[in-house]
């Protein structure tokens, strides 16, 4: 199975930093793996410019629940799609947290980005407080349900389990409890889609650097990452880049 080594760039960046850093990635990057980088809407013309014909695709980090409309600043799926996009993060707990978003905004918003033609990468994940309550299973498993599309083909959406305490923080969960999760996330998405476990695709994020992401993508369960800090270092993002590489090229791995 092809992992998905997604960076999330944030609002960081600008035309010099983003374009050493596609350099780096296009060089590394080969079919093995799916390699997806989502820049700030501002860079997203040029950035899909300068891959023309590498293997990497681009991604938006938000686009609106609505297919357009009176929406000042806002982005729509089309114009991501149009920028040269093949996937968009929706439901990012920054933007759940800073901009309100609910289960079923979110849910929309990975409608809307389905309709234009790309791919949503919908994130959930418990707060630190839910996971010591022990609600964690239970929150993801509500957020899938509430924030899943009600008609989606497998192939195209992804998940992305991200700790919201992960985030930014140093701090990732044990493998096992990446497994037990991802685990539980799949079951819940079957039995929402109706789709075969096996064609749900869970990536985790919240911490990925290049010494723990090899660990990570060998769990069981786990169909990539999404970075943030480490997607901004050229260095690093390719080596989380190469580990997806290794790991894909070793016959006793699927
Ligand atoms: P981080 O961010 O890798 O910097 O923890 C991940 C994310 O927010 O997607």
């Amino acid at each position: 199975m092809t992992k998905f080594i997604i960076g999330n760039w944030k609002m960081y960046g600008n035309v010099t930093s983003a374009h050493m850093l596609i350099e780096a990635v296009a060089a590394a990057a080969n079919a093995r793996v799916e390699v997806v980088v989502c820049p700030p809407a501002t860079l997203l013309t040029q950035v899909t410019g300068w891959l023309a014909g590498s293997k990497v695709q681009v991604g938006g980090q938000d686009c609106h629940a609505a297919a357009g409309g009176a929406h000042t600043g806002d982005i729509s799926a089309a114009m991501l799609k149009e920028c040269g996009a093949a996937y968009v993060i929706v439901g990012h707990s920054e933007r759940r947290a800073a901009h309100g978003e609910t289960n079923a905004e979110v849910r929309k918003k990975a409608e809307q980005a389905m309709a234009a033609g790309l791919a949503p990468i919908i994130c959930i994940g418990e707060t630190a407080a839910q996971r010591k309550a022990g609600q964690a299973k239970a929150v993801v498993a509500r957020q899938v349900r509430e924030s899943l599309p009600e008609k989606v083909a497998a192939g195209r959406f992804l998940l992305a389990y991200e700790p919201v305490w992960a985030i930014g923080s140093g701090k990732t969960p044990t493998v096992s409890d990446i497994a037990g999760i991802h685990a539980h996330i799949i079951s819940a998405a079957a039995r929402e889609t109706g789709l075969a476990p096996e064609r749900i695709f869970v990536v985790y994020g919240g911490s990925v650097n290049a010494a723990n992401a090899g660990r990570i993508l060998a769990t069981r369960g786990v169909a990539g990452v999404l970075v943030g800090a480490a997607s901004l270092k050229a260095e690093e993002f390719v080596s989380i880049l190469r580990a997806a590489q290794t790991a894909a090229q070793d016959p006793r791995r699927k």
